[in-house]
């Protein structure tokens, strides 16, 4: 038997998440960057920008990169792959990634563990 661990959480309608704009959520406990791409998938990210430390990702700009979409830091600029986290201007350097998923009657859930 395969057990599933991860304890998805509802966050917000998806109606909410306009393309291309980021919305913060705390999910259990942890700020979370939620964003919808204009191809409409869903990511969910950590908030913190991990250069400035700042909470603000969720007001960075989506875009892309080759085939990577990405969210820029509002602070600094960085970029970072929305997909793995990774920071495609600084190596080394990554957002945590949380599993985000549309339920049947279109709500966002988030799993932060
Ligand atoms: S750390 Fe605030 S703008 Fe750079």
């Amino acid at each position: 038997m395969i057990l599933d661990v991860q304890t998805f959480q509802a966050v917000c309608p998806l109606a909410r998440l306009e393309p291309n704009r980021g919305v913060a959520a705390l999910v259990d406990g942890v700020q979370v960057a939620l964003f919808r791409t204009s191809e409409g998938e869903i990511f969910a990210v950590g908030n913190q920008d991990p250069i400035s430390h700042a909470y603000v990702m969720s007001r960075g700009i989506v875009g892309s990169r080759g085939d990577a979409p990405t969210v820029a830091s509002p602070l600094h600029k960085q970029v970072y792959d929305l997909r793995t986290g990774d920071c495609l201007d600084v190596p080394g350097v990554t957002l945590p990634v949380y599993p985000a998923r549309v339920t049947d009657d279109a709500v966002v859930e988030v799993a932060v563990h």
